[in-house]
């Protein structure tokens, strides 16, 4: 059985391992660090005796006290360990704190999995991301980061409750970094294989735009901690991707070399998910306006960066 390694046991990593587990797809191994003790273990006891209900069967292992047994060989590692934002914060105050988990994170987990493809969701995302790539050394193509298939979703439920039409008619590209001023291509969204400018007027369309930017704070606000469902469904149909060689287009966190212009940034733009990772990085043409947008959330990206420590 394949194999997906899960570091850190909390809500977004747990949810991950939930939606993961009931795929039936892989084994899964939940590893926390020193501090959260026991609770891997009990969040997978909790998970495997959801199996008999839910009719998996799914084998599941938690960790105590940060120990990576059981981990060697994974397929795939993600990286779901850091602290999550609180209200009142964005998403690039977390970069001090957990640019050492990351670190952390990579020296433990990489010398017992070698050839595993990371996905990483430890905020602030790309700045995460392109970290976890430099330290790790891995091909770019082995390190991606989850955003967009998120935002992309946040987006297409505000336009399905708009128009109150089934989410799976609708059809949404969020790219750019994994911030507030994230990329949403309404060219590029339909309904129905419709635009979504001919389904609601500018100004609704405008509302559910900055709804979706500020979508993961609004979250925070009403939860008091980051969102966890969601984040976790998008990481397990990014693993799935991979294990199942799906050739799955979605938009994802990665290092571009000089595609849209850009160069040594993780940035969110649509990519190819298969056996390999990232297998290829689809480059769509932008408007002057997208092109504007891009460039705002790669500038806060960069300075986000500039805190790294290296
Ligand atoms: C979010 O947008 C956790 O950053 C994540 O909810």
């Amino acid at each position: 059985m394949r194999k997906v390694t899960i570091v850190g046991a909390g809500n977004v990593g747990a949810s991950c391992a939930l939606w993961l587990a009931q795929r039936g797809i892989c084994d899964i191994v939940l590893v926390d660090a020193p501090i959260a003790k026991t609770i891997p273990v009990g969040k997978s006891l909790d998970l495997l005796q959801a199996g008999p209900i839910v009719g998996y069967n799914s084998r599941i292992r938690g960790n105590a006290d940060g120990n990576y047994e059981g981990t060697e060989n994974s397929d795939i590692i993600v990286m779901a360990a850091g602290l999550p934002r609180k209200p009142g914060m964005s998403r690039e105050d977390l970069v001090g704190a957990n640019q050492q988990v990351v670190t952390d994170v990579i020296a433990k987990a990489m010398p017992l999995s070698p050839n595993a493809n990371w996905i990483v969701v430890t905020n602030p995302l790309d700045t995460m991301t392109y970290l976890a790539l430099k330290q790790s050394k891995l091909p770019k193509n082995k390190v991606v980061g989850q955003a967009g298939i998120l935002d992309s979703a946040r987006f297409a439920a505000f336009v399905a409750m708009e128009l109150n039409v089934a989410v799976e008619n609708v059809h949404t590209v969020v790219l750019g970094g994994h911030g507030d001023e994230m990329v949403p291509l309404t060219r590029y969204s339909t309904v129905f294989g419709v635009p979504l400018t001919e389904w609601m007027s500018k100004e609704k369309l405008d509302a559910i735009v900055e709804r979706t930017r500020k979508g993961g704070g609004e979250i925070v606000n009403l939860l008091g901690t980051s969102a966890y469902y969601a984040p976790g469904a998008a990481l397990a149909k990014m693993a799935e991707a991979i294990l199942l060689d799906s050739k799955l287009i979605v938009p994802c966190s990665t290092l571009l070399e000089g595609e849209y212009g850009l160069k040594d940034v993780c940035f969110g733009v649509p990519v190819k998910l298969g056996a390999n990772g990232v297998e290829k990085i689809i480059e769509l043409k932008l408007t002057d306006d997208e092109k504007a947008m891009a460039d705002k959330s790669v500038k806060i990206i960069r300075e986000t960066m500039g805190a790294l420590k290296f």
